[in-house]
């Protein structure tokens, strides 16, 4: 990655802010993420005039306790949520060497997600902030991952924003921070959706993204030709479900139970080709929406981000086409607090809080 110097990868660990830009001082901020089945917590500091640093981020993922029920279970996820914080935030000011008191502000998410765990993290950082008088931040899940790829650079330019998680795919213009404008999103299933269920249909273990980027590798991405759904319709909306039931058509055209495809050449020929369709798409739309828009800075995030054949058919293709390529550094693609502090920073920075009853919103959007 980044062999290319138009092409900028970033995967430092710290966040630089350009403070000439901000109007307040240095602040050291605690932020929860309870969106889903990752219990996460972080604690960011931004120094005047220098870098500011992640001093802490902490998770505890759920996905062996959901591993057995072939997904997210949000009953098991909420409980779990408020067994694990209260040592995950200790465990984090441990890190950080810092108390309670030392904290400037308190940020969670507080949607979109699933209702009972964004309720878990978002009121345990509530109680914080009121138990303190400090203040309380309300962030956008989408914006913590829509922001992650910045967290090394000085600002947020205007770009075209591809986030691709296991609940969205979207299509966004950033004029900056807090200035998004939506272009297009799923219309069915998100791509890590896809993925999930894909590899459901395979017999690999949850979550299917990273088993079928691991198995694809030993197929032939040519040797099923699966749909590249509204590839080439003059919007910028995407569609998955198609390409997931073409697996299962293919599958069943196989000729055995789904149970009994033993045969790993042939799984591995599925993941290929289904992954191929996959990157297709979404290089293929993200390039023609940010020619269309006029923006030379592509910002990719999210858990599917994270794959590396689709990181580099990217950079292939901004080298291609002359577009500048910002990806979220390997830690901050799938959910983590880190990337929640960092955009609570942001608002921090620029004068904002929330009420302490802002409520959680599981459909909350972001533009
Ligand atoms: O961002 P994330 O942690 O959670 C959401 O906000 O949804 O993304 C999780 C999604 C899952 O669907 C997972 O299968 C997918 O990201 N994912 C991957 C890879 N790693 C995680 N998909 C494709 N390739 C990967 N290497
Ligand atoms: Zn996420």
């Amino acid at each position: 990655m980044g062999r290319d110097s138009e092409i900028r990868v970033h995967s430092r660990p710290f966040v630089v802010l350009d403070f000439a830009r901000l109007r307040l001082p240095v602040k050291t901020l605690l932020a929860i993420e309870s969106s889903c089945d990752e219990t996460a917590v972080s604690i960011v500091r931004g120094e005047d005039g220098a870098p500011t640093e992640i001093l802490a981020s902490e998770i505890s993922s759920q996905i062996e306790l959901h591993r057995v029920h072939g997904g997210v279970v949000p009953e098991l996820a909420s409980r779990n949520h408020s067994l694990r914080l209260r040592p995950l935030v200790e465990q984090a000011l441990d890190h950080a060497k810092l108390k309670v008191a030392d904290i400037d502000a308190f940020a969670a998410t507080t949607g979109p997600g699933l209702a009972s765990s964004l309720l878990i993290g978002s009121t345990a950082a509530k109680a914080l902030a009121c138990a303190t008088g400090k203040p309380f931040l309300a962030i956008n899940h989408l914006e913590g991952h829509l922001l992650s790829p910045f967290v090394a650079e000085t600002r947020v330019p205007p770009h075209l924003a591809l986030i691709v998680s296991g609940g969205h795919t979207l299509l966004l213009e950033v004029k900056g921070p807090g200035q998004y404008r939506k272009l297009g999103g799923t219309r069915d299933d998100a791509a890590g959706e896809a993925y999930d269920k894909v590899g459901k249909m395979l017999g690999l273990p949850y979550p299917g993204g990273p088993e079928i980027e691991k198995i694809a590798h030993e197929g032939d991405p040519s040797t099923f030709d699966f749909p590249r759904s509204m590839l080439h319709d003059p919007h910028h909306d995407f569609s998955f479900s198609g390409l997931k039931t073409a697996v299962l058509y293919t599958l069943q055209g196989l000729g055995e139970p789904l149970e009994v495809i033993q045969d790993r050449r042939t799984v591995a020929n599925l993941s290929a080709s289904f992954q191929q369709a996959v990157i297709e798409i979404l290089v293929g739309k993200t390039i023609k929406a940010a020619r269309r828009h006029g923006l030379k800075l592509i910002a990719l995030s999210g858990g599917v981000s994270l794959n590396r054949t689709l990181r580099e058919a990217f950079e292939a293709a901004c080298r291609k086409h002359g577009f500048r390529l910002a990806v979220a550094p390997p830690a901050m693609c799938t959910d983590n607090a880190a990337m929640i502090a960092f955009a609570a920073l942001l608002r921090h920075l620029g004068g904002e809080s929330s009420p302490l009853d802002a409520d959680i919103d599981p459909n909350l959007r972001l533009a």
